[in-house]
């Protein structure tokens, strides 16, 4: 009888064994870039790919007419890191680093072909120029095409967005009908254009803040809200749902909740259409993500942080609203408490004060002025401070992440790992406010994102993770 139990606890010990090691070799495999349960495909970026563009403002202009631009040879796509990216594979003495194009496969620029909505008839060259961004002698060098996109008739409620109206608007007899007529023009944009794969990017006004109900919960019921013209769904969120159930990736470029529902969840995982969001991450917040993560690697305290801003664009107009700001505020308030982790450091981060102020100032136009006054703290409590004054274009920082997401968000529906999972996190780098898994806390680091998502392309194509761990070169 002993012997019988001993023999079975023996056996127990070796299947354990067995389950650790195969635990092991998985993540091995899986740090190595290789899972072999499945292998990793990526389908190869064929055909034009089709840009539809909810909002065709400052940043959606600043975008297409950049990228006509590039593909004229008149300028060079700065900030973007698809263009000029390079990703370094294996190890430092190597010498393998391939710019992000040669090493994934995405759409190239001559393959994009635009569309987009709003509720002003401007064609992208009219808005271009009312948004006042690019200079105009390049915009004339881009007329004829830049004329060509036209606005598709917006789905919009002026409750959501109260600081601006037009007559280019949709009229339905339910939200139901007004989502069935954004599927229609999808449709027309997939055939007229002959695009083989589309992808939506918000870059409209930011809505009203307003939080998830139960008319967000799941698809059921979000459609039955839908046909009621339930108050709590913003236009975003028709655009967003009229797009997944077309199968069409969406990414979100402002703070409102948008894709970020556990609705659009449902719908993004079950027709392989990527989802990702919320809010650019332009200006202020950028530099934000750069010098919070500097304070916390040198434990060095803070005390508070006073961001205010200028800015005189249709945006800031929009944002002048307490409603709309509020949405916006929310976004760019998250990062310091998630960066600094007040939790796990009460000494240094438990009492911050935290302000941030946008000040709509027509003059300035879309170039914002960014002042922050950060108070930190050294060795035994010793107060220093720090200034910022950041004179930056908002188009001209946002329109290379448009870019870029537009192109990552495309290749993720190529890519077997990918298309299916819902949330990209892993593009959390260009977003104030990164969406992530239900529970899960957002990684707002820049560099800690950069390195997500180039460790992300690394594990796509197979090749080692880098950890930086180094120990192999004093071996
Ligand atoms: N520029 C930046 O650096 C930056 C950074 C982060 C986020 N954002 C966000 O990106 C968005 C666009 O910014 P922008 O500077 O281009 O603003 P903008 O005001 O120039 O453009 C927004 C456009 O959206 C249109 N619009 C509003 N509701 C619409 C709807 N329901 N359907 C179709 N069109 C609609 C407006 O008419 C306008 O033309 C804003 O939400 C802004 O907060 C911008």
């Amino acid at each position: 009888m002993a012997t019988k139990k001993k023999s079975r606890k023996a056996a127990g010990k070796t299947a354990r064994v067995e389950v650790v090691n195969e635990v092991r070799e998985k993540a091995k495999a899986k740090a190595k870039g290789h899972d072999s349960e499945h292998e990793i495909t990526i389908a190869p970026a064929k055909g034009k790919l089709g840009v539809m563009i909810p909002g065709m403002g400052a940043v959606a202009t600043t975008f297409v007419a950049g990228v006509e631009a590039i593909r004229k040879g008149l300028a060079k796509p700065i900030g973007s890191l698809t263009q000029m990216g390079t990703v370094r594979l294996g190890k430092r003495t190597d010498g393998r680093s391939p710019k992000v194009t040669e090493f994934v496969p995405l759409a190239t620029l001559d393959d994009l072909v635009f569309t987009g909505w709003d509720i002003f008839e401007d064609n992208m060259y009219d808005a271009a120029t009312h948004a006042g961004v690019l200079d105009q002698r390049l915009l004339d060098q881009l007329k004829p095409f830049l004329s060509s996109v036209k606005p598709r008739a917006a789905v919009f409620d002026h409750n959501y967005v109260k600081k601006i109206d037009g007559p280019n608007v949709k009229k339905g007899k339910s939200k139901m009908d007004l989502a069935e007529q954004l599927r229609a023009d999808i449709r027309d944009f997939r055939k007229t254009s002959g695009a083989s794969r589309l992808v939506t990017m918000w870059c409209g006004s930011t809505e009203s803040y307003i939080e998830a109900t139960a008319a967000h919960q799941s698809v059921k019921a979000f459609e039955k809200a839908l046909h009621e013209s339930d108050d709590m769904i913003a236009p975003s969120m028709i655009y967003a749902y009229a797009s997944l159930m077309e199968g069409v990736p969406f990414a979100n470029g402002a703070p409102n909740l948008t894709v970020d529902l556990p609705v659009m969840l449902e719908l993004s995982r079950k027709n392989n259409a990527p989802i990702c969001g919320k809010d650019f991450k332009t200006g202020q917040t950028l530099m934000k993500t750069v010098l919070a993560p500097a304070f916390k690697a040198r434990l060095l305290g803070l005390s508070g942080w006073y961001s205010t801003n200028i800015l005189g664009n249709r945006d800031g107009e929009v944002l002048d609203d307490p409603v709309s700001f509020k949405t916006k505020e929310e976004s760019k308030l998250g990062v310091l408490e998630h960066i600094l982790q007040p939790a796990l450091y009460p000494d240094l981060y438990g009492n911050i004060f935290h302000k941030v102020r946008i000040n709509y100032y027509p003059p300035r136009g879309d170039n914002k002025e960014g002042w922050d006054n950060i108070d930190i703290f050294g060795w035994l409590g010793y107060p220093m401070q720090i200034k910022v004054d950041f004179l930056c274009r908002d188009s001209i920082l946002a329109a290379p992440i448009v870019l870029d997401l537009v192109l990552f968000v495309d290749l993720a529906q190529r890519c077997s790992e990918l298309k299916g999972i819902g949330i990209q996190e892993w593009l959390s780098f260009y977003f104030k406010s990164p969406m992530t898994a239900p529970g899960l806390y957002p990684e707002h680091d820049l560099f800690i994102q950069l390195m997500k998502l180039k460790n992300t392309l690394r594990h796509l194509k197979g090749e080692e993770l880098i950890t930086h761990l180094g120990l192999e070169y004093y071996d």
